[in-house]
């Protein structure tokens, strides 16, 4: 088991994406991993050295970041370089939307700009699936935690 610390960053403006970002943090605690929930998130106060993101977020508007991302994703822009940094995005959308999981895809490819490290790709999930996001992505967790232990090595 590794023994970095998780920061799930939350992008959620009706609060879809903070449930499943408070589920998958409640399991990963359990497991005894060391992990912060950033709801309002602020870069200033997040680490990005030696750590590793789990990005959870909607997208809104047309393709759009949730409110409470525009800031993050603002100061995010501004930063040089991420070599550090492990990451994973998960991405809550609707595939009735033109814009599908845009928000998620473009976090990861922004990430990726700053050499941050993709551990996998970035997990869609469709509030059109019969399945709840939350046990979408607790399904999804173990997958996640093998492929960060083998890129972690
Ligand atoms: C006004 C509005 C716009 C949306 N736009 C998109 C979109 O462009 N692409 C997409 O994949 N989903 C879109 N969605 C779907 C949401 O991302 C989805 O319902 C998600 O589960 C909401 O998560 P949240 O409660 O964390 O914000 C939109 C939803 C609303 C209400």
């Amino acid at each position: 088991m590794i023994n970095k610390e998780i920061h799930i960053i939350v992008g959620s403006q009706m609060g879809s994406s903070e449930y499943v970002a408070d589920q998958l943090s409640e399991v990963l605690v359990n497991k005894g991993y060391t992990c912060q929930v950033h709801e309002q998130p602020n870069l200033e106060h997040i680490p990005s050295s030696n750590v590793i993101w789990l990005l959870c977020t909607s997208t809104h508007g047309a393709g759009e970041f949730p409110d409470n991302l525009q800031e993050f994703m603002n100061s995010l822009n501004e930063k040089n370089n991420l070599d550090d940094l492990s990451y994973s995005v998960i991405g809550l959308g609707d595939t009735s939307y033109d814009n599908y999981n845009k928000a998620a895809n473009d976090v990861d490819s922004l990430l990726k700009t700053k050499n941050a490290k993709q551990i996998s790709q970035v997990l869609e999930i469709d509030a059109m699936d019969e399945n709840l996001p939350e046990d979408i992505a607790i399904a999804w967790l173990p997958s996640w935690l093998s492929a960060i232990s083998i890129n972690e090595q």
